[in-house]
């Protein structure tokens, strides 16, 4: 203990003495420009404060109004995931989105990121459409948009039509050609109260979990050569989504993607390590933004991959690289860089054990990804509408005696990325809204629902809602459009 030094040691060290406690209060109040925190931290007029889910995580009534299976039912009835948990119920939010909507409203939410479970349209995933399939979304976006809060409709969250695993799922170019119908069909149905399409969430994100390690449906664990086809194929099956939400939405809908960009963050900002970061940001998206806004893949991804690299035409190419109205970016994780001497110009820094992370263990503390990856995407590709479509942190929330959930981890997270979004801003990097992951605890793919992502707390077996306390940080932040 001796040769720790207290408060009291501390500020004598820095000269001030005990007394100073006892100053008058004028002597002591912060200094003028402390005052209104808010004018120097606030966000640009109109900023998006928004929150996302998905169909498959939240919706639960798997079988209800005629919807099909999806790979998620069958990979987790089969007690496929770490916790043997399936999302045959989840939050309930198929019977309980009334009261979800009352929670945004709550909280002051203005937008919502949600998706459409694929296999209610298209139960055999191509083919006939389920007439009932869009009562549930029709009813929800109905009140959504009376309590004034602008819908996001992504279109793929991960859920696919089993049908379509038994031709191949993404292994095969049909899939592709498959949710471009659905596209079609949902850009009918929608885009007279739905304005933002999103066409897929986190490309590499399923494809590397579902069909590389297997840990995720369809639970596959592919060479790197089918891999890598996979890959080319969701890629064409966005860009073929893209033309068909342009072919067959009202004028004025807009269309994006949520990619799951990795975010290369320069390890300390010297220009030579920025610079490195910023070759690192296109080479290490290789396999999906970079192709998505250059249409093509880049010459060190195509020379690692060799004789694994993916078939495809320069047509495929075209489609891919499709434009885009904003692209979204789901800001979670680092992943270090540095200057090197090599071919590629960087290099990536290991993490070592030791590294702070949340109650997921994937979920590593990089709060200036909220910065750099926005900044990036501005400087490489001029791409001016950027969204952050997810950000969000797994925390243990043990309620309280009380019943209430204190998560000053939570907390501590968003704030930290919110103040590197937030430089983004007031620097001119043309980030437009941000979609808190998440509204609700929810099912959490493989880790069941043993991960809580929430800003709202969901008691599983009562499926009470309580908002947590960085619920009310969020709620502060959207008043004041600033963070304080
Ligand atoms: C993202 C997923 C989302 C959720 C969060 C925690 O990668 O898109 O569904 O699982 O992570």
């Amino acid at each position: 203990m001796t040769d720790r030094i207290n408060r009291r040691d501390f500020a004598r060290l820095l000269g001030l003495s005990a007394t100073a406690v006892s100053l008058p209060a004028a002597a002591v109040a912060a200094p003028a420009h402390h005052q209104d925190i808010t004018a120097v931290r606030s966000f640009p007029k109109g900023f998006l404060w928004g929150t996302a889910t998905s169909a498959y995580q939240i919706e639960g009534a798997p079988d209800e109004a005629g919807r099909g299976l999806s790979i998620w039912d069958t990979f987790s009835r089969a007690k496929k995931t770490y916790t043997g948990e399936n999302g045959d119920t989840a939050d309930d939010d198929f019977h309980r989105y009334r009261e979800d909507i009352a929670l945004m409203q709550e909280l002051g939410i203005k937008a919502y990121q949600f998706s459409v479970a694929w296999p209610r349209i298209f139960p055999q995933g191509t083919g006939a459409q389920n007439p009932q399939g869009w009562d549930f979304y029709d009813r929800m976006l109905d009140v959504l948009l009376a309590a004034g809060i602008e819908p996001y409709c992504n279109l793929y969250h991960w859920d696919l039509p089993e049908a379509l695993m038994s031709v191949g799922g993404w292994q095969s170019r049909d899939t592709a050609k498959a949710l471009a119908d659905y596209s079609a069909v949902a850009a009918r149905h929608l885009s007279d109260r739905v304005k933002n399409f999103i066409t897929i969430s986190e490309i590499t994100a399923f494809v590397d979990a579902g069909y590389r390690y297997g840990s995720d449906a369809p639970g596959l664990k592919l060479t790197n050569a089918e891999v890598a086809q996979v890959t080319h194929n969701v890629l064409l099956g966005h860009g073929l989504s893209v033309q068909a939400i342009r072919a067959n939405a009202r004028p004025g809908t807009r269309v994006g993607i949520a990619d799951n960009a990795v975010s290369t963050l320069p390890v300390i900002e010297t220009p030579e390590n920025i610079e490195a970061a910023r070759k690192a940001y296109r080479e290490e998206n290789s396999r999906s933004l970079t192709p998505i806004m250059e249409g093509r893949y880049t010459d060190l991804y195509l020379k690692g991959l060799g004789a694994d690299a993916p078939k495809f035409t320069p047509e495929d190419m075209k489609i891919i690289s499709s434009p885009l109205d904003f692209i979204g970016l789901n800001i979670y994780e680092p992943t270090w860089v540095r200057a090197a001497e090599n071919e590629s110009g960087y290099e990536v820094l290991d993490m070592p054990k030791s590294y702070p992370h949340m109650a997921a263990l994937w979920l590593q503390l990089g709060p200036g990804g909220a910065y750099w990856s926005p900044r990036f995407l501005h400087e490489i590709w001029g791409v001016d509408e950027i969204y952050i479509t997810e950000n969000g942190a797994a925390s243990t929330d043990v309620p309280t005696k009380s019943g209430e959930i204190l998560d000053v981890d939570r907390i501590f997270f968003l704030r930290s990325y919110l103040s590197h979004l937030q430089r983004a801003v007031s620097e001119g990097i043309p980030v437009k809204g941000y979609f808190l992951w998440s509204l609700m605890d929810n099912y959490e793919w493989s880790d069941g629902y043993a991960m809580r992502f929430g800003i709202t707390y969901v008691d599983y077996t009562t499926q009470k809602r309580t908002i947590k306390l960085s619920g009310e940080f969020y709620k502060r932040i959207i008043a004041t459009n600033a963070l304080a």
